[in-house]
């Protein structure tokens, strides 16, 4: 019996860029006893996706190729496998598939249901697809690493600071951060001042001004937390006595940095993030959107078939929220 063929996009080793991708029919994947099959409604890009194709992550990451690569989809269960419990045919779900593995530029994937949660119809296919990474990411970091309790019922207001509260990550922090009931200082460029107040930030700095790039607070405030969303900044950007700075791009220096800060009992810390995806924290997520409580700003929605633009569009940067591909 001939196998029934998907569209997907693949890529055959490490490197090259938006041109590496390569379009394909490839049989539709088969799911195991422990999966389901999804046909996919939209996938999100997250800078990691074409840092693992340049082999930025190699060591942690070791790939298989070919590789379809994106992790972060919204999708329909079209088959379950007999061990699997929790979902059933029918069911709309967003999650974020295996980084190993991959799956998400297809019409199909089959993957098991451990980061997987329902997706009701008041939250839209690209809304779900943006929060695997960028959303669990933007929560570890305001309520794990810097400690905001998002019912606002934790200590008295802290000023917080995010940097890049325009891209993916950042976006969401801005807005996980005012529902802990926190003055947010929040960094973008001028063509975004706008959009990042309107999503709660008290006051918004452009990058490219000299006060912008000093991360200094109109209001003169000194941040208890910064969720560094930005690379290439200064370590100690006006911290309070007790201040935190929460470094999701983190390189060598920041953790030698973090231990020589516990070393020598620095009250100021680093704290380098790697995002530890937790289905609880996701379905919440979910929720705050069902709810009208948390957005995803959209940057630009692409057909499968043109794959390679949102690709190129990632490494370019300068997205305004998500990156959504749609298949
Ligand atoms: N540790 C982890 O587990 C983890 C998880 C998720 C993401 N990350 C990393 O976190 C970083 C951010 O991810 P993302 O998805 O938010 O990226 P993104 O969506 O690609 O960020 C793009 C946005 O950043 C803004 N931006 C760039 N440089 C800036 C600066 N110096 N100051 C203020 N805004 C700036 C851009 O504004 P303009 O267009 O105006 O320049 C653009 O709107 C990436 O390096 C990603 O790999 C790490």
């Amino acid at each position: 019996m001939s196998e029934k063929l998907m569209h997907a996009v693949q890529y055959d080793g490490y490197g090259g860029g938006p041109s590496g991708l390569k379009h394909v029919e490839v049989p539709i994947p088969t799911p195991k006893k422990n999966e389901v099959l999804l046909k996919l409604e939209a996938a999100s890009l997250n800078p990691v996706d074409w840092k693992i194709q340049k082999g930025q992550l190699r060591p942690l990451f070791p790939l298989k190729f070919p590789l379809i690569p994106l992790t972060d989809v919204s999708g329909e269960i079209v088959e379950v496998g007999e061990r699997v419990k929790k979902f059933k045919v029918g069911d709309k779900v967003v999650i974020m598939l295996n980084p190993f593995y991959g799956g998400g530029l297809a019409e199909f994937a089959a993957t098991n249901e451990r980061l997987m949660v329902a997706r009701p119809p008041e939250v839209s296919a690209a809304e779900g697809a943006g929060l695997p990474i960028a959303g669990l990411t933007a929560h570890q970091a305001v309520t794990q690493a810097a400690g905001i309790k998002l019912d606002g019922t934790g200590q008295k207001q802290r000023n917080i600071l995010v940097t890049a509260a325009s891209g993916g990550v950042g976006h969401y922090a801005v807005q996980l951060a005012k529902l802990g009931n926190t003055h947010v200082t929040a960094t973008c460029g001028a063509r975004n001042l706008e959009l990042v107040r309107s999503l709660g930030a008290d006051e918004v700095l452009d990058y490219k001004t000299p006060d912008g790039a000093a991360l200094n607070s109109p209001s003169g405030r000194k941040y208890d937390a910064v969720i560094h969303c930005a690379t290439g900044i200064p370590f100690e950007p006006n911290l309070s006595a007790r201040g935190k700075v929460i470094d999701i791009t983190p390189g060598p220096s920041a953790f030698s940095t973090c231990v020589l800060k516990t070393l020598t009992f620095s009250k100021k810390k680093l704290v380098p993030l790697m995002l530890y995806p937790k289905a609880e924290n996701l379905d919440y997520l979910v929720k705050l959107v069902k709810e009208g409580k948390l957005k995803t700003v959209i940057d630009s929605k692409h057909p499968l078939s043109k794959a390679e633009d949102a690709w190129a569009n990632s490494i370019d940067g300068h997205a305004t929220g998500k990156i959504i591909v749609e298949p």
